[in-house]
């Protein structure tokens, strides 16, 4: 058992094929204004061949074991977020603890956009419970795989790229409680477009687009997500003032702003924006965000962040985290 959990290490894979809107528009009837103002994307990375899930997965999680500072076998709980490793079994979990040296406890998670906070909440929970000392939490996704380039509504959006923490022992609560629920009620507002079974019996089998019906998801995420922030930072006993960064989940910029205005953030609080030169990568876009903002300097070790993750389900987790 311990007292509490910390961050100890942040990796990531960015994926290498750097896509600007201007390859985008033409096929969806839009333009880089209306994209760069409606959600400020001006550029997204989607991944080629080689860079598989797993490959991904497996070079955030050697960045942030060595970050860490521990070896790969004493990681004893790896938990991957993802919806774009299409094996429904075996997990991606159990090759990339492998993959590390490990043979922990090794699980995938769907929570979708919020997966990589919904495994930071169990790592913690396992940490502090004493059936984990080291945990390797990923986020990632290979969206482009199943974005309908001809859609409107997310061709523009979706990207793909690896996130991955360590998460280990503390004496303070370096992870603090995690705020989570769903909203099942809004179920069908993005989701897979046809299941498995009914891609395989159709007469043109073909991929499992993602559908998403964006302005109600907008307008949910506004309202909702401005709420269970304030509650994350009450149950963490801290409020705005306490805050050095603010990590939302990356899916709209104009999401991100409103949200930071609905917290009542102070100026000088950094504001993740990594959305706007690596799109929406869903499990993946809080690490990614994270990690950018510790390469530039605008996150410190010993910052205190607000990480709130929202997407698919609806599903949602929140909590303040100490920067590694
Ligand atoms: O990561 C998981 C969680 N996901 C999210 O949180 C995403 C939340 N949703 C969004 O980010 C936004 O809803 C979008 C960026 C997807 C769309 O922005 P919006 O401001 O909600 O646009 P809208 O769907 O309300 O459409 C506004 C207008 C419409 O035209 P009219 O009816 O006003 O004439 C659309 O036809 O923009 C038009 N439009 C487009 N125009 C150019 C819709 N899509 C496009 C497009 N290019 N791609």
């Amino acid at each position: 058992m311990s007292a509490g959990a910390k961050l100890m290490g942040i990796g990531v894979h960015r994926a290498s094929r750097v896509v600007p809107n201007s390859e985008i528009v033409d096929r969806i009837n839009s333009t880089d204004e209306w994209i760069r103002t409606r959600s400020g994307i001006v550029e997204r990375r989607w991944a080629n061949d080689e860079e598989t899930v797993e490959f991904m997965a497996t070079n955030a999680a050697r960045e942030a074991i060595a970050k860490a500072g521990i070896d790969g076998s004493q990681i004893d709980l790896v938990i991957i977020a993802t919806v774009t490793h299409f094996l429904q079994t075996p997990s991606l979990a159990t090759k990339i603890a492998h993959a590390v040296g490990s043979t922990g406890a090794a699980f995938d998670i769907s929570a979708a956009c919020a997966g990589f906070c919904h495994g930071i909440a169990l790592a913690r929970d396992a940490i502090k419970g004493g059936t984990s000392t080291y945990a390797l939490v990923i986020g990632v996704e290979r969206l482009s795989d199943i974005t309908d380039t001809d859609d409107r509504g997310t061709a523009f959006i979706f990207a793909d790229g690896a996130g991955a923490a360590i998460v280990g022992p503390s004496e303070t609560d370096d992870i603090g409680p995690v705020v989570w629920g769903s909203d099942g009620g809004n179920y069908d507002l993005i989701r897979q477009k046809e299941d498995w079974m009914e891609l395989v019996t159709s007469d043109s089998p073909g991929i499992p687009h993602l559908v998403m019906d964006g302005n109600p998801v907008f307008r949910w995420a506004v309202f909702t997500m401005a709420k269970v922030a304030q509650e994350t930072l009450q149950k963490s006993g801290i409020n705005a003032d306490d805050l050095d960064v603010f990590l939302p989940h990356q899916a709209n910029l104009r999401i991100v702003d409103a949200l930071a205005r609905a917290v009542h953030l102070p100026e000088r609080v950094q504001v993740a924006d990594d959305i706007i030169h690596n799109g929406n990568t869903s499990a993946a876009s809080i690490p990614l965000a994270l990690h950018a903002m510790l390469a530039d300097g605008r996150a410190k070790s010993g910052d205190k962040a607000l990480m709130i993750a929202f997407g698919a389900g609806l599903s949602y987790a929140a909590q303040v985290v100490t920067v590694p």
